[in-house]
Formats: structure tokens, C-alpha cells, sequence
């Protein structure tokens, strides 16, 4: 039986990003060889601008780490505004200063290169409105593989907003598997939008239908705002 976790609650977004990038910078100056699975999305972006702001002040260094991507639409172009590895390059990967990527192409491809990484560090995570990790859509097992898969209407819908235009139809997203087996979890989760689906995935029963629900096996660190939560 897995028990219940409790999320570090702040005041807001300003704060959590506070807090995260602390938790982020402990990580990489523990271990400059770091390597992290990077989600994009909305909540982290507040993150990854601190962090930005402390390498720029020299406080923390993130050249030897190596950021490995976590999802992606098929079907774009590497030119194609909407591509997560793009999004991923723009937000963390330039303004950190890392020369190391690992972009996902195939599982196969991806999996020899986790391989060769040794595995995860630290997965920093967001969660989907459905309570989907990367593109792990409900129902996804905790062995779900690296896969293409075609994205819910929910998912649909939530990333369409980020564009303003459609997004494709189909997905392929590092594994339930290769996220489970990180060796530290980080999950971000902002506004009161949120605050149903954080419920189920800390408090309810371990489900597929909640992909999030079986992050509570790893070594867990879940940082909220209020709105999230309370
Ligand atoms: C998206 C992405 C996830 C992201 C999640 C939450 O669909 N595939 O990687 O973490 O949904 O996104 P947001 O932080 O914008 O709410």
C-alpha cells in the first residue's frame, strides 16, 4: 500500500518557482552531471526563468548537466512554433547554459540513450488537467513504454491553449516506466484548476486513470500553491 503524500504548499506561483528552482539547484550542485527530464507546460516556465536568473548571477552551473526531453506532437516540422523540443531548447536548456540534449525521436532511440545516461537523475514533472505525466494519457500503467499514442480530447483542448491553433493528434512521450525510475521526482502544480486532479493523484488510489496517482512509489517531491491545494 502506498501511502499519502503531502505537497509543500506556497503562497503562489512566485513562490513555488522559488522554491523548486532551491530544490533544483541543491540537485545539480549535489551532482554537476545531473541529468534531467524536462517538462514544458505553463507551471514550470516561472522555474526555469529563477534558475535562469541564478546561473546568470553565477550562483548555480548547469554546463555539464543534461536535459532530456519528455514529450513531443508528431508530425511537426523542427521549424513548427509548436514543437516541445523547441519550447524545451527556449525555456531551459539555452538560458541554463547545458550542452548536453537528449531529444526524443523513438523509443528505441530514447531508451539506448537513458541507457547510456546511466538513468535519470531527477524528473521534473507537471500535471496534465487529466492527471497524465508527460503524454502518459489515462489509462497508463506504471510500465507504460516510451510510445506514440493518440492525445485525449482533454489534452487536445488544454495544449491547444498554448498555441492558439491545433495541435496534432498524436504524441509520443517518454514512459510511465522510464518516469517512475528516476531517482528523484519533482512535481509542479499551480492554480485552483489543478486542485481536483492533485486530490486524486496524492490522496486517491493508485490508477491508471490517474497516470500521476503512481509517482507516490518514487522518491516524491511535490511542491503546490495554495490554489492548487487548499
Ligand atoms: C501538457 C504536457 C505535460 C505538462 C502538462 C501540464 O499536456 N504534455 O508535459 O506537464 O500537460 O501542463 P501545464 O503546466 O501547462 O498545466
Amino acid at each position: 500500500m502506498v501511502g499519502e503524500v503531502t505537497p509543500t504548499i506556497q503562497a503562489d506561483a512566485e513562490q513555488l518557482a522559488q522554491a523548486a528552482a532551491d530544490f533544483i539547484t541543491a540537485q545539480v550542485r549535489a551532482n554537476p552531471h545531473l541529468s534531467i527530464l524536462v517538462a514544458t507546460g505553463n507551471t514550470p516556465m516561472p522555474t526555469y526563468a529563477e534558475l535562469a536568473r541564478r546561473v546568470e548571477a553565477g550562483d548555480v552551473d548547469f554546463s555539464r548537466a543534461t536535459a532530456v526531453q519528455l514529450d513531443e506532437y508528431l508530425g511537426i516540422e523542427d521549424d513548427d512554433p509548436r514543437s516541445l523540443w523547441n519550447w524545451m531548447r527556449r525555456s531551459f536548456v539555452e538560458p541554463l547554459g547545458l550542452t548536453r540534449t537528449v531529444r526524443l525521436h523513438s523509443p528505441g532511440q530514447f531508451g539506448a540513450a537513458i541507457r547510456d545516461l546511466g538513468g535519470l537523475d531527477l524528473a521534473i514533472l507537471g500535471l496534465g488537467p487529466n492527471g497524465h505525466l508527460g503524454f502518459n494519457e489515462p489509462p497508463s500503467p506504471p510500465d507504460a513504454p516510451t510510445r506514440t499514442l493518440a492525445l485525449t480530447p482533454a489534452s487536445l483542448e488544454s495544449n491547444r491553449a498554448y498555441w492558439g491553433v491545433a495541435v496534432p493528434a498524436g504524441a509520443i512521450t517518454a514512459g510511465m516506466d522510464v518516469i517512475l525510475a528516476a531517482r528523484q521526482t519533482l512535481l509542479l502544480v499551480s492554480g485552483a484548476h489543478k486542485r481536483g486532479v492533485l486530490h486524486a493523484a496524492l490522496r486517491g488510489p493508485e490508477t491508471p486513470e490517474v497516470p500521476a496517482s503512481f509517482l507516490r512509489r518514487t522518491a516524491l517531491t511535490v511542491i503546490a500553491d495554495e490554489a492548487a491545494w487548499t
